[in-house]
């Protein structure tokens, strides 16, 4: 195992999306909250990867969980990689999961390998630890991935230590830029992360080869945003004209603003649940999420609204699947109403095989696990991917 992909908030969400695009068979999680895998670092196209925050080369495992030892061993073998580091003052972080150590004796740890490294004449500067782990923004804006850099990263996997080395971290700049500079949004549609867009395009792609990917509820245009920025052609329908041109307006903006090369699109007002949309090879969107709420309502009228979104995505449903071929991969965030006891969920899941499909299932998440939420989220995302029986 050669990479280490450290997950965000919700890491199943991002185990999904790497098993959706490498496979089972050459992952496996390491600890709650990380996943390794036998691919080349090179070989990961990590900026697409939602669901990831660290993405790391790994170094070596230690025979140990105890921070003591782990301390000796640093202190022992990091003046021997000082020495072939290029000229100039280092910068280190140590970031530490799932093994027991606070902030402050890690730190303290650091200050030992600062110690270590004057010994052999490299000056260091340690930046100092808010928690047991650096978080993106220490990373980014200390450029510990960067040439005079280095973020050792310790994660804790059963009886041993994987350490590792980040060599990128999540873009919470670039992500922040994307989402909050576009020119039209909406609250009112719910404002998707780019973050979760990317990883509902991974899990609707696959390892699928895809072309052009279909947002048939395209709202103000986010997941086409990241389609495109993925490198895809995207076409995307909404029955609210206004939606129709915010997506326009915005998708117009990313193709001036971007760096990376845009490939085609279109938008186009459609009712997805009777709209004929041509070719495409996958599915990817966030669906109709019934009226916006604050707080769970009367049990009548939360039944009434789960109704209302249980016949458009039915009726969507059956759209999709008469005018399309078996195999054929969907990725939807569909919505699921948090209760005192857990969720309420549409019940046209229950009737996916009726309707022509299969529910993927992921061996690294279930399918409560799929469910992207916020404390404060009277209304969650659960993420469904369905292939076409
Ligand atoms: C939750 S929003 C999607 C937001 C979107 N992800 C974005 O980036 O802004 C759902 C969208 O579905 C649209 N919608 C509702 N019913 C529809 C239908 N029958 N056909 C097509 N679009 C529909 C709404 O107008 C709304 O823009």
């Amino acid at each position: 195992m050669q990479t280490l992909i450290v997950h965000g908030r919700q890491p199943a969400l991002g185990k999904a999306e790497l098993e959706s695009l490498y496979g089972a068979d050459i992952l496996r999680p390491a600890g709650d909250n990380a996943s390794l895998l036998d691919i080349e670092p090179t070989s990961i196209d990590f900026m697409r990867l939602g669901g990831m925050v660290k993405f790391c080369k790994v170094l070596t495992i230690l025979d140990t969980t105890k921070w003591d030892d782990i301390e000796k061993f640093l202190v022992n073998t990091t003046p021997q990689h000082f020495s072939v580091l290029p000229d100039g003052k280092l910068k280190i972080g140590l970031s530490v999961y799932g093994i027991k150590a606070s902030p402050k004796r890690i730190q303290a740890s650091a200050l030992e390998i600062k110690k270590a490294g004057k010994t052999v004449g490299r000056s260091i500067r340690i930046v100092p630890n808010k928690g047991a782990a650096m978080n993106s923004a220490q990373v980014l804006h200390n450029k510990l991935t960067q040439k005079l850099g280095w973020e050792l990263v310790f994660v804790r996997d059963g009886d041993k230590t994987i350490l590792a080395q980040s060599i990128a971290v999540q873009d919470i700049d670039a992500y922040a830029a994307r989402d909050q500079k576009r020119p039209y949004r909406d609250s009112r549609v719910g404002m998707l992360p780019p973050k979760l867009a990317q990883t509902i395009i991974n899990l609707a792609g696959g390892k699928n080869e895809t072309k052009t990917v279909l947002d048939p509820f395209c709202g103000t245009g986010v997941v086409m945003q990241e389609a495109l920025l993925m490198g895809f052609s995207a076409h995307g329908t909404d029955l609210e004209p206004r939606m129709v041109e915010y997506s326009e307006k915005n998708l117009q903006w990313l193709k001036q603003t971007s760096r990376r090369p845009i490939a085609g699109w279109t938008v186009e007002q459609a009712d997805a649940t009777n709209y004929e949309w041509g070719g495409f090879d996958a599915i990817a969107g966030e669906t109709y999420l019934g009226r916006p709420l604050s707080s769970l309502p009367d049990p009548n009228i939360l039944n009434k609204i789960i109704q209302d979104c249980d016949t458009i995505h039915k009726k969507f449903l059956k759209n999709v699947a008469r005018q399309t071929k078996p195999g054929l991969r969907m990725c939807i965030a569909v919505p699921a109403w948090k209760k005192k006891d857990g969720f309420a969920h549409l019940p046209t899941l229950e009737k996916l095989s009726e309707l022509g499909y299969t529910r993927l299932s992921f061996e690294g998440a279930n399918e409560q696990e799929l469910i992207y939420h916020r404390p404060d989220q009277t209304v969650a995302r659960e993420l469904v991917v369905l292939i076409r029986k």
